[in-house]
């Protein structure tokens, strides 16, 4: 089966371009950019990837991305985990890049939005592996914070389509955001939004109703919704499911209380990715496997799921032929 997986040409649609960051390239930026991070070694810093909740996940990943500073570091990250995606079979990629957590280090956005885009161009042209760049806000911060890094990342609107909402979900509701993402789709840009990973089922309803968001990152927690999980299948609402980040951060106790199966079984559109694959032990074929392995599912299956990373895909139809 897991040659099988390996095969199956797929698309990654939940992929936080700060979350690729592997310890040994940490080690090697940190030497470059004169930064002392606070483990003794590779080993020690992959040892500290063990985690209770969200929370204790973005402490890590906010204090570790302090190594990555030039705009050739932001390519040769970007370009790091698009080689890893190849390697894969990962024919199309929609990657998250959280700009306030560089604004805030005096880091422009340009630094950032430039050295990315320009690994996703070389990604393109060298390994044939399309993406597109989703800009997300944190949600920890305010919608005036957010308003604000959307006129600053205006200027390089050609190089990004869609905008989202991520970091701290509890007590962080959509509803906080209403304003910022009016003003989101007005500029034209597409709307996701991470709901239901930790936060209630009423965040997944508010991020639909409040920000017309067209996909939802997790929403896991709709199962505990039956309208909510209804209204789901019934309009197709893509769902991007990462099942190793959610046993990590203790969503699910172990993969087999895992609720991906029964979402699959309740004819919801779920996608399977690898959200932070370094923190989280896995690329997106190992989460593929995982879920393969603990709920033994069918080669019919995974094709489904596949195909569905496809169906959620901000692509034309044209250009998802092209791709497959
Ligand atoms: N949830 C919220 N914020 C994040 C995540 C996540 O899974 N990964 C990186 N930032
Ligand atoms: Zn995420």
């Amino acid at each position: 089966m897991d040659d099988f997986i390996a095969q199956l040409p797929k698309a990654e649609l939940h992929l936080h371009i700060e979350g690729t960051l592997e310890p040994e390239l940490a080690f090697a930026l940190a030497e470059k950019n004169k930064i002392t991070l606070p483990f003794k070694s590779v080993d020690e810093m992959r040892a500290a990837y063990n985690f209770s909740d969200l929370q204790s996940f973005l402490d890590l990943y906010y204090a570790s991305i302090s190594v990555v500073q030039t705009e050739e570091d932001f390519h040769d990250l970007t370009l790091a985990y698009l080689k890893k995606a190849a390697s894969q079979n990962v024919r199309h990629t929609e990657i998250f890049f959280d700009p306030q957590s560089h604004t805030a280090r005096n880091i422009p956005m340009g630094t950032v939005i430039n050295g990315i885009t320009a690994a996703l161009r070389e990604a393109q042209s060298e390994l044939g592996v399309s993406s597109k760049l989703i800009l997300s806000f944190l949600r920890h911060l305010s919608e005036a914070a957010a308003m604000e890094t959307l006129q600053q990342a205006l200027p390089f609107r050609d190089q990004f389509i869609g905008i989202g909402l991520d970091s701290s979900e509890l007590g962080h509701p959509p509803s906080k955001f209403v304003n910022v993402f009016e003003e989101v789709r007005r500029q034209g840009f597409r709307v996701v939004c991470h709901a239901g990973e930790e936060g209630p089922p009423e965040y997944i309803n508010e991020a639909l109703d409040q920000l017309h968001a067209e996909r939802i990152d997790h929403g896991v927690r709709c199962m505990e919704d039956a309208a909510l999980v209804k209204r789901l299948a019934e309009e197709q609402i893509p769902l991007t499911v990462c099942p190793l980040s959610n046993v990590r951060l203790c969503v699910f106790k172990t993969m087999s209380d895992h609720t991906i199966k029964q979402m699959m079984d309740a004819g919801l559109l779920v996608t399977v990715n690898s959200d932070d694959p370094p923190y989280f032990g896995g690329y997106v074929n190992e989460n593929y496997q995982a879920i393969q392995e603990a709920f033994g599912l069918t080669r019919e299956d995974l094709v489904q799921l596949a195909r569905n990373s496809f169906t959620a895909a901000f692509l034309s139809d044209e250009e998802k032929q092209k791709l497959i």
